[in-house]
């Protein structure tokens, strides 16, 4: 009994905070990412948009429904294609560490393949699994920023 009147109190008080915070003005979130720039290269666009695939799976997470994910994700595949082809036929040049386009193409191959788990987990609409693949994918961003990106 005193176990579970300690876990009710700081529960109360969370409610609190959040009722609290309702007081103010409702916040409201763009869904979508920024219209595609003219000046993007096509690394920008692929990450544009693999930015605001992430963040929309962030909240399907958070609506607790994450079949649509699988889609989003789909388009990102095609901007891959559109990366490679463009650093493979020179239309593209790497910001730094241009002398290692095959660990580029490596690396790119290696976190598309982390990006099938949000594939998975969102044909299975498993909201769980789905939460860890975008930890994980997280995870892989800055190895290849350290690399390639310029700061
Ligand atoms: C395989 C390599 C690689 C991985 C993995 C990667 N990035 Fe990038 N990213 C780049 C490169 C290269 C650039 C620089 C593009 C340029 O300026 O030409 C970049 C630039 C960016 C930019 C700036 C785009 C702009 O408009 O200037 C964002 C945002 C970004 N990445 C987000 C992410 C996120 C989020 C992840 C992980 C979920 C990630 N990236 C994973 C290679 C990668």
């Amino acid at each position: 009994m005193t176990r579970l009147l300690l876990l009710a109190v700081p529960a109360l008080l969370l409610v609190a905070a959040c009722q609290h915070r309702q007081q103010g003005p409702v916040e409201t979130v763009e869904t979508k990412g920024p219209a595609p720039d003219p000046t993007w290269n096509v690394v920008q666009m692929e990450m544009q948009l693999l930015t605001t695939v992430l963040e929309n799976a962030m909240r399907a997470v958070g609506d607790g429904d994450v079949s649509h994910v699988a889609k989003e994700l789909h388009q990102l595949h095609q901007a891959k294609e559109a990366t490679e082809a463009a650093v493979k036929d020179g239309s593209y040049t790497l910001p730094k560490g241009s002398d290692q386009v095959p660990t580029f193409l490596a690396m790119d191959d290696a976190f598309h393949k982390q990006l099938e788990a949000m594939v998975r987990a969102s044909r299975a609409n498993d909201v769980p699994a789905m939460a860890q693949a975008i930890g994980n994918t997280l995870n892989a961003c800055h190895g290849c920023h350290a690399l390639f990106r310029d700061p």
